[in-house]
């Protein structure tokens, strides 16, 4: 088989596909498996009955269920869906948008795979750009998403070392500045995979220098507010007409539906549009009917800040406490704080194996976790802190939570021995 360019690079031993192909085979097998590796949100009884109930009103409405499964949308998304959300984000956040302002994809990883390739590579101009990301570590799924090689550019944190077992990055304002061939900037707020929030100063800053520069911020809010509402801080949602902000279905236990939402100045919506027609004819539908009543009613925001982020929080905080307990104070660890998201980002400066190693190690003990370097792309110089670190998925059952967090301060202190 000869495969172009475009075939080449999406089916050559990318990353992610490595990896997934390594925990595919690693949760192959009969024994039990302690699974901190995936971003599959929890699924959490109050939240599945409520997809149940939306389900059975569809099932009972005459004339609906063929609605939702027999009929294309339009390319921009479902219409009730669309005018609903305009509505509760006007509401609630207080954002002057419309409808214009709203495109639904597939998911929000196909949102960025349009957005990195309209924004950057190859110009009419005969330019190249590139997509900046201003905080690396950042989401694993943007890595390999570029048709182009060589299309991002990433800085270094600044470590905020809070006490001797947590820390925070921030943005190094000082190394942000946005040269002409930059085409986007990119940002998850919370952050896969570390839980940060970038502050409300940072995020300004940002906001402020793709504004003089004449490039969108893209901020990728799949965790943050109104919904899902994985965000345990203070934090002011931005949007103007020069952010791109991308949402979506998934964390609020629909991530099998394949529902993206990007809220954008109405050109960016219309070239959203206008490439949904082209991939993908038109989006699923099931997600966005489903939802759709729970906008208006404001269900939505209860379903946000009375089930799922009391839930996180609670599992976050316990994982953290059993980190604690099971490291003890021999290892020399500290975690990132934890403002959102369903993660936990731990460094072991002292490990001496690196963290890929480490991986191999709880893979044969049946702990799977996801080793730092993924995270870490369009870095200018290698950086060993990538191989310092780990994400851990703490969504899951809390007896495999438990035992999973066991078993990797096994593995660290038999590693320093
Ligand atoms: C930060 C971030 N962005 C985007 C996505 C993709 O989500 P979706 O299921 O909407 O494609 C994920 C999924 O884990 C994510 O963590």
């Amino acid at each position: 088989m000869e495969l172009s360019r475009f075939g080449e690079k999406f089916t050559s031993e990318s990353g992610i596909l490595a990896l997934m192909d390594d925990l595919g085979r690693a949760l192959a097998g009969a024994d039990k498996k302690y699974m901190l590796g995936g971003g599959n949100p929890a699924h959490i009884p109050a939240v599945n009955a409520i997809w149940r109930r939306q389900m059975q009103q569809i099932l009972d409405a005459p004339g609906a269920l063929e609605r939702m499964l027999a009929n294309y949308d339009p390319p921009q998304g479902n219409a009730a869906f669309i005018e609903a959300l305009a509505r509760l984000l006007q509401r609630q956040l207080g954002w002057q948008i419309g409808p214009e302002n709203i495109a639904i994809t597939n998911g929000s990883q196909m949102s960025f795979f349009l957005l990195f390739n309209m924004f950057a590579g190859p110009m009419p101009d005969g330019s190249r750009r590139k997509i900046l990301f201003p905080l690396m570590p950042e989401y694993i799924g943007y890595a390999d998403q570029t048709i182009e090689a060589d299309m991002f550019t990433a800085r270094r944190p600044l470590i905020e070392e809070i006490d001797s077992h947590s820390f925070k990055y921030h943005v190094d304002v000082a190394a942000t500045e946005i040269e002409s061939d930059i085409g986007a900037l990119c940002v998850s707020r919370p952050t896969n995979p570390t839980g940060n929030v970038l502050t409300d100063d940072e995020l300004a800053h940002l906001d402020r220098i793709a504004q003089q520069a004449g490039v969108p911020l893209i901020v990728d809010n799949a965790y943050g507010v109104p919904f899902p509402g994985m965000i345990f801080e203070e934090a002011t949602p931005l949007w103007n007409e020069n952010t791109i902000v991308a949402m979506s279905l998934s964390k609020i236990g629909l991530p099998a539906t394949r529902s993206g939402i990007l809220v954008a100045a109405p050109q960016v919506i219309s070239a959203v549009s206008a490439c949904n027609a082209v991939v993908s004819l038109a989006n699923g539908s099931i997600g966005q009917t489903l939802v759709a009543p729970l906008l208006d009613s404001d269900e939505i925001m209860h379903l946000a800040r009375e089930i799922i982020r009391p839930f996180y929080q609670q599992k976050s905080q316990q994982a953290q406490r059993w980190i604690g307990e099971e490291f003890g104070s021999d290892i020399d660890y500290s975690v990132h704080r934890s403002e959102g998201s369903l993660f936990l980002w731990l460094w072991l400066r002292d490990l001496p194996i690196s963290t890929m190693e480490l991986y191999q190690r709880l893979k044969k003990r049946n702990t799977i976790v996801v080793p730092g370097r993924y995270f870490f792309f369009g870095l200018a110089q290698p950086w060993e802190h990538q191989d310092q670190c780990i994400r851990l998925n703490y969504a899951m059952d809390d007896a495999d939570v438990r035992r999973g967090i066991a078993l990797i301060a096994e593995e660290v202190r038999s590693a320093r021995v």
